[in-house]
Order: C-alpha cells, then structure tokens, then sequence
C-alpha cells in the first residue's frame, strides 16, 4: 500500500510499548500520547513547503527560511483530542478543526454528531489525527467531511492501524497518506484492533 507509512524511529516504538501497556495509567498514557504525537509529527511534516525570508542576525541581513503553507488539525473526537497538545508543540501556529464521530457499538458504523472548521481549510495542509485506525470506518467518514468542506491536502495521522483499517482507508481515499507507528494483527469480533492498546478514549479519559 503505496501511501501507507510506518514510522519505526527507536524512540516512537519505545513509546508504544510503555503505551500499550495495561499497567500504564490514564495520566502517564495521556503523557505518552503527547510525546508520541509530537514525534510522529516531525516525521509526516518533513516536505512541508518552505520559503525564504529575511532576516537580521545580530551581525548582519540573511535570507532564512519559514513554512510556507497553513496548517489545520483536525482530532476526530473524542480520542483525537489527546494528539492535540502533541502536535501543537512543534506546529503552534496550526489551527484547529474538530470532527465528533462515535463508532455504533453493534454495527462499527461511525455516527456523525459534530464538525467545525477554521476557513482556511481549504488552502491547508490537513492533518486529521485519531489514535486508532480499526475498520477505517471512522477516518474515511472524517476525510469525507473534510473533502466535502473543501480541504484538498489531507494527512492522516494515527498510531495503531489494522490492516483492515489501511486496506479500506487507502481504497476510500488513495490520495490520503496514512501515517502510523504500527501496524498490528487484525481486528477482533467486537471491532478491536489485536494487540493493540484497548480502547484510546477510555485509556485517555479514565471513563
Ligand atoms: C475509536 C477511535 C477511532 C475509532 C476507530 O473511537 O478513537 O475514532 O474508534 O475505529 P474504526 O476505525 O473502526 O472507525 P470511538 O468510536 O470508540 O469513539 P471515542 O473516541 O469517543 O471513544
Ligand atoms: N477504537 C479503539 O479505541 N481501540 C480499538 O482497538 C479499536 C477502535
């Protein structure tokens, strides 16, 4: 799957395991989540667009250089919102999107029950973020809503996939890169990822 990328950095996949871990608590995972985040953000943002500016250094005029190109986050609630601080450390000026999506426990199907968006989505580059890519159905349902509210430049950012996830999310949307720093076995009958980390919401929420 040509737009599926795994980020295996030594220091991601360190992470993961202290975040799959039963024992680690609903505050130290919401601390790992961020620290993850924040990593696989420096990885997925690596062709953003630059441009030249000048600039005095204390000795003299130089040209430097600057993003050239907005930035949109966009979490999938509710379990996306624990990726938020993460990104908005190394992206500060990025503004924020939301998406409420629930997966129908007896049909996996996502129910849409809220999206917001700042204007600039169109011009942006989109980062949508969810924990969890399961079935895909919750992240093509969000890349749906975004394409449909006119963004063009859309990432996805998680940190668990399926395959079953990927192989449905890149057939919706090929022109969406998925970004992930694992990708597990399968999905159980119940819709969880296998091994995975349980359920993202509840490990950040404590619910
Ligand atoms: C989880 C997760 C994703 C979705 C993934 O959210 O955060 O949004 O499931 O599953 P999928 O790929 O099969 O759609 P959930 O629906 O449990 O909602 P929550 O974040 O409010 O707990
Ligand atoms: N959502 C989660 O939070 N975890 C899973 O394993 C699957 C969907």
């Amino acid at each position: 799957m040509a737009n599926l990328h795994i980020i295996n950095h030594p220091l991601i996949q360190n992470k993961l395991t202290r975040l799959r871990d039963v024992n680690t608590n609903n505050h130290n995972f919401r601390l790992l989540l961020e620290e993850l985040t924040a990593f696989m953000v420096y990885e997925i943002t690596r062709d953003y667009p630059l441009k030249e500016v000048e600039i005095e250094t204390p000795l003299e005029t130089m040209k430097g250089k600057v993003l050239d190109t907005s930035v949109v986050l966009v979490p999938i609630l509710r379990a996306g919102t624990g990726m938020l601080r993460g990104v908005l450390d190394l992206v500060p000026m990025a503004r924020v999107g939301h998406i409420g999506l629930y997966r129908d426990p007896e049909t996996l199907q996502p129910v849409e029950y809220y999206a917001k968006f700042p204007q600039t989505l169109a011009e942006a580059q989109v980062i949508l973020v969810d924990p969890m890519l399961a079935t895909g159905g919750s992240a093509i349902v969000g890349i749906d809503i975004l394409k449909r509210e006119g963004a063009q430049k859309i990432q996805f950012l998680c940190l668990v996939a399926a395959p079953e996830g990927v192989e449905a999310l890149s057939s919706a949307h090929p022109d969406v890169s998925i970004y992930t720093a694992a990708l597990d076995r399968e999905l159980n009958d119940h819709g969880y990822i296998l091994p995975g980390l349980g359920d993202a919401g509840d490990r950040i929420f404590g619910t």
